[in-house]
């Protein structure tokens, strides 16, 4: 059976959409960790699926890469305009955008999305201007679920010194204290126009993932 023949809606001759999962959390929360153990596990049971990231593989991902190694400076406002551009970009370019995936019938799992910029930028800008810049993004393609992969500041330094050899920009204890706090401050504003599920970072990979695939289980069959 092809790919694609194999994610037509029974009986309507309509594609079946993939989903398109979100998954959030400040550096070394353990994202790219489940983003690998859910696509094995959605493999597994045959669906179609592709993992992807922000900032994005395109021209403006690959110039923001540049501002966060510190190899080029850009204001606050810059970078989070530019963050908001990329994702629009992840979302449409005529190579590789999600959204296209997605009406084809792939299930994308992103290792961030605008809640990421909410959480981020806020840090400097206040966060209804980032919600702004973000509108048309959410208005092309809103993840049928947020995952929120939560652990405190300290055990995020904690991870990242030990397995990482050089710092970014965001990567310092306080400011990921404040991320965090963003993060759960934008989570309370969308409570009731976005999917979350928040979980606690601190079990272990195999417990989060558990409890990740309890609640995608339920989605794949809706
Ligand atoms: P992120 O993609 O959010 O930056 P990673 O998945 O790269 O996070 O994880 C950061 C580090 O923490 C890695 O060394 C990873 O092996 C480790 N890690 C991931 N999940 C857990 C967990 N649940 N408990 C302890 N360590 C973890
Ligand atoms: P990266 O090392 O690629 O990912 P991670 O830490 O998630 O493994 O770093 C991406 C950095 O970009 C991270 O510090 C968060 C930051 N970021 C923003 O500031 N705004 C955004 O909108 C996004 C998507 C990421």
């Amino acid at each position: 059976m092809s790919l694609i023949s194999s994610v037509y809606r029974k009986g309507t001759g309509r594609l079946k959409k993939g989903l398109f999962l979100a998954f959030e959390g400040i550096d070394g929360s353990g994202k790219s960790t489940q983003i690998q153990l859910l696509h094995k596990k959605l493999q597994e049971a045959g669906k179609p699926v592709c993992s992807t990231c922000e900032p994005s593989g395109g021209p403006i991902g690959s110039q923001l890469r540049q501002i966060l190694t510190g190899r080029m400076k850009a204001d606050s406002r810059v970078i989070a305009a530019l963050f908001a551009a990329d994702r629009l970009d992840h979302l449409l370019n005529e190579t590789d955008g999600i959204a296209a995936r997605i009406e084809e019938g792939v299930t994308v799992l992103t290792d961030r999305y605008y809640f990421s910029s909410y959480a981020y930028h806020s840090v400097d800008v206040p966060m209804e201007w980032v919600i702004a810049a973000n509108a048309e993004s959410r208005k092309v393609l809103q993840p049928d679920l947020n995952i929120f992969i939560d652990i405190d500041a300290a055990t995020a330094m904690e991870r990242i010194t030990r397995n990482r050899f050089h710092r970014e920009l965001f990567e310092k204890q306080s400011l990921l204290e404040k991320i965090r706090n963003n993060y759960l401050k934008a989570f309370e504003l969308f409570k009731d126009s976005e999917h979350i599920l928040i979980i606690d970072g601190t079990r272990t990979p195999k417990e989060i993932a558990e409890v990740i695939w309890n609640r995608i289980e339920e989605l794949i069959d809706r």
